[in-house]
């Protein structure tokens, strides 16, 4: 089952922490001279038109990056990010919004190499398309929990992951966990994000025991909901597992993340969360 198109939610409150997120953890990696493998299971399209039918049928973007991008200043964490859309929209008017695989291109250097998995029918040819001239990406139509064991360790011994599933299958809560355990008995010391939506909080108290079963150190979740947890459809917070987060991380979120909730979320409900799920 692939019903998913990320194009009607590309730019929401949700991709604004993801990616926030991704870029904090790229600039991190970027201080060291050394070269490293990003790796994205479950890439998208890469690029998404905000005037298209799909985000304007859903008008999920202005509630996310409008927010932000209607601001005179913004606070230093986010400014890496904020490059990556600046630089699709040169003109300065938001017209596109890159996805995570055209997030890490703009901000990876030259020995850097990405390693990117799509598997949707029209997403795909989209996404290599993307990078037909980007020689450090490898594009694949495959399943993204298998690039964590056909892939990892990577030969730098430097590494980034990112997965970030649909959550169409229920099956993903669980694939998750084991797809990091997977790729973590292969490349122990890389650093693993894991996005997730709260939509069934239980769903996520149940993941987060999982994680905890799994033995693995130094985890940390990182959340931002726009409205209190419910019953009801929808989505009503988002977060990110960090596992072996660089250090400042926890420190970068929670500074940045009481701005976020302010600018996204005006009428205040909702809550903000940095907390380790295991400590080192
Ligand atoms: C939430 S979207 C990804 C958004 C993207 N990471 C971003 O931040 O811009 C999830 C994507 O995973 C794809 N997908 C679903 N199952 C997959 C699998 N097993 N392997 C690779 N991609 C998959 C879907 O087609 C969809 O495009």
């Amino acid at each position: 089952m692939l019903s998913y198109r990320h194009s009607f939610h590309a730019g929401n409150h949700a991709d604004v922490l993801k990616h926030t997120v991704q870029s904090l953890i790229i600039e991190s990696l970027k201080e060291k001279d050394k070269p490293f493998l990003y790796l994205d299971t479950h890439a998208g399209a890469g690029r998404y038109q905000l005037s298209g039918e799909h985000a304007e049928r859903t008008g999920e973007y202005l509630e996310g990056i409008a927010r932000i991008w209607a601001q005179e200043s913004v606070p230093e964490e986010l400014k890496t990010y904020l490059e990556a859309v600046s630089a699709l929209n040169p003109r300065g008017d938001l017209r596109f919004y890159p996805g995570s695989p055209l997030i890490a291109a703009h901000l990876l250097r030259d020995h850097d190499k990405l390693n990117i998995s799509e598997l949707h029918p029209s997403d795909f040819p989209l996404l290599r398309n993307e990078f037909s001239r980007d020689n450090r990406a490898r594009v694949v139509r495959e399943d993204g929990y298998q690039q964590l064991k056909s892939q990892l360790p990577p030969l730098s011994r430097r590494g980034f992951v990112l997965i970030d599933p649909p959550y169409e299958l229920k099956s993903d809560y669980q694939a998750v966990v084991k797809g990091i355990q997977e790729g973590h008995r292969r490349f122990a010391t890389g650093t693993y994000a894991v996005w997730y939506p709260v939509v069934l909080r239980q769903q996520i108290k149940r993941m987060v025991k999982d994680f905890q079963a799994t033995g693995i150190r130094k985890i940390l979740q990182i959340e931002l909901a726009v409205r209190p947890d419910s019953d009801q459809r929808g989505m009503t917070a988002s977060g990110m597992i960090v596992i072996n987060p660089p250090w400042k991380l926890e420190s970068q979120m929670k500074s940045v993340l009481p701005w976020l909730h302010k600018v996204l979320v005006p009428e205040g409900t909702g809550h903000t969360l940095v907390e380790w799920i295991t400590p080192e």
